[in-house]
């Protein structure tokens, strides 16, 4: 029988429509080959929603979302909401809101450079001769993303603010989960990242790790590093990592040192695992491109749709169990990108082409 699958399509702001667009072509290429049916309806969010709708995040987008059972997320803000109060615009207003209605917990950003095109990182060749290829496991719901937070005014008049950075035991638990389960799949080696010499979360998270890890997976190499620390290394040696795990803060910073390591950020898939699981017995998850809305080429049809596409393998991966036709399209998009085909990111100053030519490339090879 022919799997349906049906999602959300929030394409957000800047270059978010035009390589959401191909993504999709791309993905009806897959649903023929792959034989599965798919249902999906745009809807405004960020920028588009604040403009259409009066807020980043409209209700009518959330209610779309519930009816799905995954969100294929484009990206949002740009230059003409940045002077908006900072929780209106369009990053905070609508990312943080729906992490949290739909209860994301788990970040995973594959951390992936071909070594075709291993000139794209900033590290010289010699240090990555086989390119790069690890993941990064972040917490998205807790923390001091989430914690307490005020801004009052002292007595002497001076103003004083915190943010509170809170997690407790099941919270961990079950992230320290799905770092096991991204270990299994790969080479059984996990990296888990704190400040336990300083913070005391990080005094929980260490030992919560370390008891779930023994109890629940002898079979993976377990270490511990300070945060300082691994993002020193990951600069240093990013190869000696295969899963970096850690708690939001940290994965924010540490995820996108990785990404510009990993060379262009036009090639940097994400995808934010709920607590939720859908109709097809899978986690509801939002997938997007790691890159941002990039409005200085936004129109122009040159951006890269490699993220977006790579996106939505994850999307068929971890929300529909579609695991076949998610390798097919990662082998696609490497094998376009390797041949030479190329958007400007990752050209160097060769030849390139326009965001259309490069998901044909795709799409042909798929
Ligand atoms: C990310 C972004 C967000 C975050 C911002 C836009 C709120 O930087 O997804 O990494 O800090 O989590
Ligand atoms: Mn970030």
């Amino acid at each position: 029988m022919t799997t349906k699958i049906k999602f959300a399509v929030l394409p957000g702001d800047g270059i978010g429509p035009e390589v959401m667009k191909v993504a999709i072509d791309v993905l009806g290429v897959a649903a023929k080959k792959f034989d599965f049916a798919m249902e999906y309806a745009w809807a405004d969010v960020g920028g588009a929603g604040i403009d259409n709708h009066g807020k980043a995040l409209p209700d009518s987008t959330v209610e779309l979302c519930k009816q799905s059972d995954a969100i294929l997320f484009g990206s949002v803000g740009g230059p003409k909401w940045e002077k908006l109060p900072p929780n209106e615009q369009p990053e905070r207003g609508a990312l943080l809101p729906l992490r949290k209605k739909f209860s994301l917990f788990a970040n995973v950003r594959p951390g992936l450079l071909y070594a075709e095109i291993a000139d794209a990182s900033p590290l010289r060749r010699e240090r990555i001769p086989n390119g790069i290829d690890i993941v990064c496991i972040r917490e998205l719901t807790g923390g001091i993303y989430f914690g307490e937070k005020a801004t009052r005014i002292l007595d002497d008049g001076q103003t004083e603010s915190h943010d509170t950075m809170v997690y407790k035991t099941s919270e961990i638990e079950r992230i320290a989960q799905v770092a096991i389960d991204t270990a299994r799949a790969r080479s059984k080696k996990v990296t888990s990242v704190d400040k336990a010499n300083v913070l005391e979360t990080s005094v929980l998270w260490r030992k919560t790790v370390t008891a779930y890890f023994a109890k629940h997976a002898p079979d993976i190499a377990l270490n511990h590093l300070y945060v300082d620390n691994a993002a020193m290394q990951l600069v240093r040696d990013p190869n000696q990592f295969d899963v970096l795990f850690t708690e939001n803060m940290f994965g924010d910073i540490l995820s996108d040192e990785m990404s510009v390591v990993c060379g262009s950020l036009g090639m940097m898939a994400s995808a934010s695992l709920g607590l939720g699981i859908n109709s097809h017995g899978k986690r509801f998850g939002l997938y997007e491109p790691a890159g941002g809305s990039a409005p200085d080429i936004a129109g122009k049809g040159i951006a890269n749709p490699c993220a977006q596409i790579l996106s939505s393998a994850l999307m068929l991966r971890h929300s529909f169990g579609l695991t076949g036709a998610a390798a097919a399209i990662e082998k696609a998009v490497k094998d376009a990108v390797a041949s030479g085909t190329r958007t400007g990111d990752i050209a160097f100053g060769g030849k390139s082409v326009g965001t259309a030519e490069m998901a044909a490339a795709i799409a042909e090879r798929l």
